[in-house]
C-alpha cells in the first residue's frame, strides 16, 4: 500500500520540510499489525550537514540567542497549547507508531504539554550571579546558551523524550538538531508542523530522521555541534563519548537501568503489589526506569508473589488503540526476539511463575506481542537480574532485613532509579540515603515530575533532565570581571 506523502514524512531543515538529499526511504511500521503506516526518508550525510549548518547559522548569525527571554517563553507556552489542541491526534499517532496503550499515550502527550509549559515559565527566570571579589571589582557570572545541541532520542517515549530535550534547549536560547529513533519519527515530525504557528523561528529546531550509526554518529562527531544529549543504551552511550571526544563536546547521557523496588513487610500490601506490577509492566516494560527487580521481604514473599501473579493474569494485551488494552506489542521483531531470548535464559536461571512466551490466538498473530512474565527466587547475580531486558519481564527476589535489601539493590552497574515501600519513615530515610540511584520513589513508582531532576548514577549516565537541572545542561557560565577602580592601570 502506498502511503500518501505528508509534510511530516520529510525532514525539517531551516524551517522547511524537505525531501532527503539522496537518502533512502524507511518504512515506519505499526508494531501491533506490521502495517506500514508511513515512509520517512533517512537523512543523507549532506542532509545532516545542512541541518547542522542551519542550527549553527541561526545561533551565530541570527537574532535567536538574543531573543528576549519573555519571547522564548511565549513560544514554548504557545507550543504547549497547540500540543493540547492536537492531543487526540498526537496520542493516536504515538500509539500507532509504538504500540503503547492509548491511555498511556494520552498521558504522555499531556506531559509533553506540561514540559513546554514548565520551560515556558522558566525562560524569564534564567539569571546569573554577582560575585564578591577583592579590590572593589565586580565579577558577574552570566549564564549563556551553549550553542548547537544534537539531541538523540529513543523509541519508547518518542514525543515525550523529544519534549524533555527540546523544551530546555529552546528555553536556554540554544539551537537544535533532533534525531528521533529510526523506528519512531512520526510524532516529532508531526509536532514540527506546529513550530511556525507557535512563532519558533526557522532553523532553531531541525529534525533529521535516520539510524544511529550514520545519522546519529555524524551529529555526534560534527565540529559545529557544541553539545550532545542522548537517551538510549549504554553501548551507544559509550560510542557517543568516543565520538564526542575529538571535538570535546559537552554530553549528557541517560542510559536506562535495572532498577530495584524494595518491598518491606510493613508496606501497604495492596498498593505495594499494584506498584510492583505497574513499575515493571508499564509501557510493556519498555521503560528506562522500570522496576524490573522486585525485592520482597521474606515474611510477605510468598503471599506477595501469589498476589502479583493473580493480578497480572488479568492484564489485557492487545492493540494499543483499543481503550481496554493495558499492554501493547513490543517495538520491533528484533526487540521481541531479544526479550524472548531473556524469557528463555530466565527459565534456566530462576523459577517461572507467569508467562514466559508469546500470547496465543489470532489477534496476536501479526504483532510483536509477548506475555507479561514473572520469574521468582531469582538470584541477583543471574543475567535476567543484571541485564536490562526492556520488556515485561519481572525478577522477584526475596530478602531478609534492611542490610540485605540494600546490598542486593546496589549490586548492579546501573543506578537510574529505585523505589522503597514501607510505612516506617526512619527506615525509609536510611534506605533512601544508601541507595545509589539518581531517582528514588517512596511508596510510589515511575513518576517523573517535570519540576524535579531526572538522571542516573553509575553506568546509567550523567547529567540531569527536567527542572532547573535540565536547563543547566544547555547553559554555560561566563565570568565578567569589571574593574570599577578609577586609578590608572599599572604593570608592577
Ligand atoms: P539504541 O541506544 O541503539 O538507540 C537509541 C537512539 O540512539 C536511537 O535514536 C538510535 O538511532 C541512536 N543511535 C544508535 N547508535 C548510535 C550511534 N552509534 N551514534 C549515535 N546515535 C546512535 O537503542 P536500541 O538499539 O533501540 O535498543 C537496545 C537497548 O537499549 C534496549 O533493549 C534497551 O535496553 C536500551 N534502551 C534504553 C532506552 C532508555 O530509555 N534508556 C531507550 C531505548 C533503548
Ligand atoms: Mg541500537
Amino acid at each position: 500500500m502506498e502511503t500518501p506523502r505528508s509534510p511530516d514524512s520529510r525532514l525539517l531543515i531551516d524551517g522547511a520540510f524537505v525531501e532527503s538529499d539522496g537518502g533512502t526511504m524507511r518504512e515506519i511500521v505499526d508494531p501491533a499489525t506490521r502495517e506500514v503506516i508511513a515512509r520517512v526518508p533517512d537523512a543523507s550525510p549532506e542532509d545532516v550537514d545542512r541541518a547542522v549548518a542551519a542550527a549553527r547559522q541561526t545561533f551565530d548569525e541570527r537574532e535567536w540567542p538574543r531573543t528576549p527571554a519573555v519571547e522564548r517563553g511565549r513560544i514554548l507556552l504557545k507550543l504547549a497549547s497547540l500540543v493540547r489542541e492536537r492531543s487526540a491526534e498526537l496520542a493516536e499517532l504515538e500509539t500507532r507508531n509504538t504500540g503503547k496503550p492509548i491511555v498511556e499515550s494520552e498521558y504522555d502527550i499531556s506531559d509533553v504539554a506540561a514540559c513546554f509549559e514548565y520551560y515556558g515559565g522558566l525562560a524569564t527566570k534564567i539569571h546569573g550571579d554577582v560575585v564578591p571579589v577583592p579590590d572593589g571589582a565586580l565579577a558577574l557570572a552570566l549564564r549563556e546558551p551553549v550553542g548547537v545541541a544534537a539531541q538523540i532520542i529513543p523509541w519508547n517515549y518518542p514525543l515525550l523524550m523529544a519534549a524533555w530535550k527540546l523544551a530546555p534547549a529552546i528555553c536556554a536560547g540554544c539551537t537544535v538538531v533532533l534525531k528521533p529513533a529510526e523506528e519512531t519519527p512520526l510524532t516529532a515530525l508531526a509536532l514540527a508542523r506546529s513550530f511556525e504557528h507557535a512563532g519558533l523561528p526557522p532553523g532553531v529546531v531541525n529534525i533529521v530522521a535516520g539510524d544511529g550509526p550514520h545519522v546519529g554518529a555524524r551529529l555526534v562527531a560534527h565540529r559545529d555541534v557544541d553539545k550532545v544529549a542522548f537517551t538510549g543504551s549504554p553501548d551507544v552511550g559509550r560510542q557517543i563519548m568516543h565520538g564526542a571526544a575529538a571535538t570535546l563536546k559537552k554530553i549528557s547521557l541517560e542510559l536506562g537501568g535495572k532498577s530495584p523496588s524494595i518491598f518491606f513487610a510493613d508496606a501497604d500490601f495492596e498498593s505495594a503489589v499494584a506498584g510492583a506490577l505497574f513499575g515493571v509492566f508499564l509501557n510493556q516494560g519498555e521503560v528506562c526506569s522500570a522496576g524490573s527487580r522486585i525485592l520482597v521481604e521474606r515474611p510477605i514473599y510468598r503471599r506477595f508473589l501469589d498476589a502479583m501473579v493473580e493480578k497480572a493474569r488479568s492484564i489485557r494485551i492487545g492493540n494499543g488503540l483499543d481503550r481496554e488494552t493495558q499492554m501493547g506489542p513490543l517495538i520491533t521483531e528484533t526487540h521481541r526476539a531479544r526479550v524472548r531470548g531473556y524469557q528463555e535464559i530466565g527459565k534456566g536461571e530462576a523459577r517461572l511463575a507467569l508467562g514466559g512466551g508469546v500470547p496465543a490466538g489470532e489477534p496476536f498473530a501479526r504483532g510483536y506481542f509477548v506475555e507479561p512474565t514473572i520469574f521468582y527466587d531469582v538470584d541477583n547475580r543471574a543475567r535476567i537480574a543484571q541485564e536490562e531486558i526492556f520488556g515485561p519481564v519481572a525478577c522477584v527476589i526475596p530478602f531478609d532485613g534492611e542490610a540485605a535489601a540494600l546490598q542486593i539493590a546496589n549490586d548492579t552497574h546501573y543506578g537510574l532509579a529505585a523505589a522503597v515501600w514501607s510505612r516506617d519513615i526512619f527506615r525509609v530515610m536510611r534506605v533512601v540515603r544508601s541507595l545509589r540511584a539518581g531517582v528514588v520513589w517512596v511508596n510510589q513508582t515511575q513518576v517523573s515530575a517535570i519540576e524535579a531532576p531526572w538522571g542516573g548514577y553509575k553506568q546509567s549516565g550523567f547529567g540531569r533532565e527536567l527542572g532547573r537541572w535540565g536547563l543547566d545542561e544547555y547553559l554555560q557560565v561566563k565570568q565578567v570581571y569589571i574593574n570599577v577602580d578609577d586609578q590608572p592601570f599599572k604593570w608592577y
